[in-house]
């Protein structure tokens, strides 16, 4: 009997992406044989990110405005039995290479596959998985499972944090601010317990049970969605898009013109999230128990791959 091919997209700047594929695709390579294809933008982003770069990734981010990216080592008319997709979220979004991705043509090797998708972020994913899961039904693709994992401290400590992770490029921090915050990024032990998933997946397509893989995957834990941050990314998205526009006004991917505008960007982001959302997230908590059965029904949907 033939043996199974899955083809694993990703990027990754630190890593953390990849360990996570690791660890989930462990115990399937009894039953697949795999293609790896890590994503490489031209030219590639910074890590760390320095000066302006990192809010320069914004508009693009949130207009799914594809970058270059190197040619592809698959062959997008290969058959493959299962695609996996692992991608980070940027400013609520996919990140910039893998939305490139998706909109190349060799994103047509999803059509009529069964695609997983893994996210390996901060806290905040909903919004742009929704676009992703458009993208992946309108290749034709069959979304079958989604695992998220994600920065399991509070908001406004993983917030500190990514920032320091992704400008600095340290992770566990050095002197007093490494007494002061805990290590960036996904817990270890979270990196290596994704490994539970793989036993999951590899049932599902042993024993023709995809229909019911996200629920199964649910079960062990492959997401959990806070009400609070769900409604608070929502709103946040919905100020995203006036703010790209209103950056874009001054210029492409780039453009050093568009820095007083993405200088006026970081100081609405800081104060949003240190002033408004803790405010915010004490009222929209007293609004979710008021429509609490609303909510349960929004959490249901977005752990959902339909
Ligand atoms: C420019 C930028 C914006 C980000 N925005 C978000 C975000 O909106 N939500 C989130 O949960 N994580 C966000 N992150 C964190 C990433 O999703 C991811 O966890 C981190 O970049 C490490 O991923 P990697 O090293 O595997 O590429 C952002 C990271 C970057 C670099």
């Amino acid at each position: 009997m033939r043996r199974k091919k899955a083809l694993i997209v990703y990027y990754t700047q630190t890593g953390q992406l990849k360990s996570i594929v690791d660890s989930v695709c462990n115990s399937l390579q009894e039953e697949f044989d795999f293609t790896f294809e890590e994503l490489k933008p031209t030219p590639a982003f910074p890590f760390p990110w320095t000066g302006m770069s990192f809010y320069q990734a914004f508009p693009e981010s949130v207009q799914e405005t594809p970058c270059e990216l190197e040619p592809f080592a698959f062959d997008p008319d290969d058959d493959f039995d299962l695609i996996i997709l692992a991608y980070q979220v940027w400013y609520l979004s996919p990140s910039i290479p893998f939305t490139a991705f998706l909109q190349s043509p060799g994103a047509r090797v999803m059509k009529d596959k069964p695609v997983i998708t893994i996210l390996g972020c901060r806290n905040m994913w909903i919004m742009a998985q929704q676009r992703v899961k458009k993208r992946i039904h309108d290749l034709g693709g069959k979304l079958v499972g989604n695992i998220v994992l994600a920065d399991k401290h509070h908001n406004l400590v993983s917030v500190v944090t990514i920032v320091h992770w992704m400008l600095k490029g340290e992770k566990y921090g050095k002197g007093i601010y490494s007494t002061l915050f805990p290590v960036a990024g996904i817990s270890e032990r979270d990196i290596k317990d994704a490994q539970n998933f793989g036993p999951i997946i590899r049932d599902a397509f042993v024993n023709n049970k995809l229909e019911s893989l996200q629920d199964d995957l649910l079960e062990k834990g492959a997401i959990h969605i806070k009400p609070v941050l769900m409604t608070v990314e929502k709103r946040g998205f919905m100020m995203f898009k006036p703010w790209s526009k209103f950056v874009l006004k001054k210029g492409g991917a780039g453009n050093p013109a568009r820095e007083g505008r993405l200088k006026m960007f970081r100081a609405y982001l800081f104060t949003v999230i240190y002033l408004v959302s803790p405010i915010g997230g004490a009222i929209i908590w007293l609004i979710h128990k008021i429509n609490y059965r609303k909510i349960q029904k929004l959490v249901y949907y977005y752990s959902h791959v339909k």
